[in-house]
């Protein structure tokens, strides 16, 4: 096997071949300025074992340690950030769960690097929950989450919005499926692109522009960014 395959069958049942370094340089290189911002939000949609987003995390961490590794307190934090706007969709469990370890390991090793000491256990806690919130297992076809046999189970894929206030991180849930419909752009009156009756509890429209935005599902009260496990 290739070091981009692990084996025929999955190749086969899954379309698993991964991405070669240099091909997911050059990709990232294309959108490099979004890839160095921290708050920029990227979704892998079959995300594999994370050769894009740990590319993605790299260079975004590059960024905060350009600008605060002089300052311990903002490198944590907008490092913490830096994690909070990555996301991926995975069908296979033990490739997402390849994923969340990959990106964790890189964080801690970075911020082990800048800062000359290991994060302290309740930020590497935080980085933990975080990405087990942004790395799922589910079909990026259906958009809801899988079982063990990458079957749809009942429950739609969902991700959290983070958003840094000073020292606290804010919490919202969207589901997927209806920020992309919304992600169209429709209008108040197209409504019925809705299958689901239920789905427009999730909405609301915009006064001005009238479009239709995606709801949360789900708000929390910002806490310390190192705490945000304790509001799950
Ligand atoms: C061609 S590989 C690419 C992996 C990674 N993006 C990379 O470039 O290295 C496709 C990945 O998508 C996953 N996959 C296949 N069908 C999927 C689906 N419906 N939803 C989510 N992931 C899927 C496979 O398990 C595999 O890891």
């Amino acid at each position: 096997m290739s070091p981009q395959t692990k084996s025929k069958q999955r190749v086969r049942d899954h379309g698993e071949v991964f991405t070669a370094e240099r091909e997911v340089k050059a990709m990232c290189d294309l959108v490099h300025d979004e890839c160095e911002r921290i708050d920029s939000r990227f979704l892998e949609p079959a995300c594999g074992n994370g050769n894009f987003l740990a590319e993605i995390l790299s260079r975004k961490l590059a960024t905060v340690k350009k600008l605060y590794k002089s300052n311990p307190y903002d490198y944590e934090r907008y490092a913490v950030l830096a994690v909070t706007s990555i996301y991926g969709v995975e069908i296979l469990a033990d490739n997402a769960e390849e994923c969340r370890k990959r990106l964790f390991d890189l964080w801690d090793m970075e911020y082990s690097a800048v800062c000359k000491k290991a994060a302290n256990d309740e930020t590497r806690e935080a980085v933990r929950y975080i990405l087990s919130k942004n790395i799922l297992c589910g079909n990026a076809l259906t958009l809801m989450c899988v079982d063990e046999n990458q079957k749809d189970t009942d429950e739609p894929i969902v991700f959290p919005e983070w958003s840094l206030l000073g020292t606290k991180l804010k919490r919202r849930d969207f589901r997927l499926d209806i920020m992309l419909k919304v992600g169209d752009k429709p209008k108040a009156g197209q409504i019925s692109i809705f299958e689901e009756e239920d789905d427009s509890k999730y909405l609301s429209v915009n006064p001005v522009t009238k479009e239709l935005m995606a709801e949360p599902i789900r708000e929390y009260p910002p806490v310390h960014y190192r705490k945000v496990q304790e509001n799950g």
